[in-house]
């Protein structure tokens, strides 16, 4: 019974700014999918969600891999899915992504072709355009490959660089679900209306990214973290922030958080913060009782078969 596993993602820096063309910087992290497949009577079963039945908004993801799958090798008999993931449903950490990245790989394996990673990611892919209006793929492209993803206007470019050793992040779910389209869109409206005023927020924006890479290249936690905070600043000047967002990151900041920030569409979703490792116990103990919060390091490995 083939089973693979695929990280979720948090954007480190520059969402909403990308969507005008300025880079942007994700990071797959190690909260994962896991998927497991054998030949069966064509039953989805989700540990979280339950029997997945044709009527779920949930079964056009798993209809679309196999469809291609079939496609592309032929699936001579119909397949039993089984999913449990840690990563939390519509916070931007990239679930559904996750989720069709094992599930493509695991679905592979049990049929024998010889397949890349790029069959896994174009598979994939193509199941996320079922369920998300025009995706972007990085959700996908992190899932697949892991690592630090650089993007900017459609491209992607995977850094060979690692964060530092001494720090982790941790991500706190505020647990308030927004529509990113809808967010992106006021977004845009409001740079608009600022004229030149939105064209400085983006570009201030944009060279975070610059400094951040140098900070990752010097191994600098602290110089990361003043960035993240800056960031959360300009995203906070755009109107992505929240009262529950900003409360959760001065808790963070109080309990011994380096930096931290709203990460992916904002007003809500997951707030994100860099802690030394010898801090991050005091941060959990302090902020678990009242939120969901995980401890997550990086993920430089992406999928893998189990
Ligand atoms: O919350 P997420 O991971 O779906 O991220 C949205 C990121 C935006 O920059 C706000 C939108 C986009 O398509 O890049």
């Amino acid at each position: 019974m083939p089973c693979s596993i695929s990280p979720g993602k948090v954007i480190l820096f520059g969402e909403h700014f990308v969507v005008k063309g300025e880079p942007a910087l994700g990071l797959a992290v190690s909260l994962y999918a896991k998927v497991c497949v054998e030949y069966g009577s064509g039953k989805i079963y989700s540990k979280n969600l339950g029997v997945i039945e044709k009527d779920s908004p949930h079964y056009p993801l798993f209809n679309r891999i196999m469809t291609t799958i079939d496609k592309r090798y032929g699936l001579a008999k119909p397949v039993d899915i089984v999913i449990e993931s840690s990563i939390p449903v519509s916070s931007g950490m990239g679930s559904s992504a996750a989720v069709a990245v094992a599930t493509t790989s695991s679905l592979l394996e049990l049929i024998g072709v010889s397949y890349t990673r790029r069959d896994i990611w174009e598979i994939a892919h193509e199941a996320e355009k079922a369920v998300h209006v025009n995706p972007s793929g990085v959700d996908t492209t992190l899932s697949t490959y892991g690592g630090l993803l650089l993007y900017r206007a459609g491209e992607f470019k995977r850094i060979e660089l690692s964060l530092p050793k001494n720090v982790s992040l941790v991500i706190v779910n505020t647990g308030i679900q927004r529509n990113t389209g809808v967010v992106v869109r006021e977004v845009l409206e409001l740079k608009e209306r600022l004229g030149v005023v939105g064209d400085y927020v983006y570009k201030a924006a944009g060279s975070i990214i610059d400094k951040a890479l140098e900070a990752i290249k010097a191994s600098d936690p602290h110089a990361l973290a003043i960035l993240m905070l800056v960031n959360h600043g300009l995203l906070w000047a755009m109107g992505v922030s929240c009262r529950k967002c900003d409360d959760i990151i001065y808790e963070l900041l109080d309990s011994g958080a380096l930096g931290a920030k709203i990460s992916g569409a904002g007003r809500g979703g997951i707030i994100i913060a860099l802690v030394e490792k010898s801090r991050v116990n005091e941060v959990f103990e302090r902020l678990s009782k009242r939120y969901e919060i995980y401890i997550a390091e990086p993920d430089y490995h992406g999928v893998r078969v189990l």
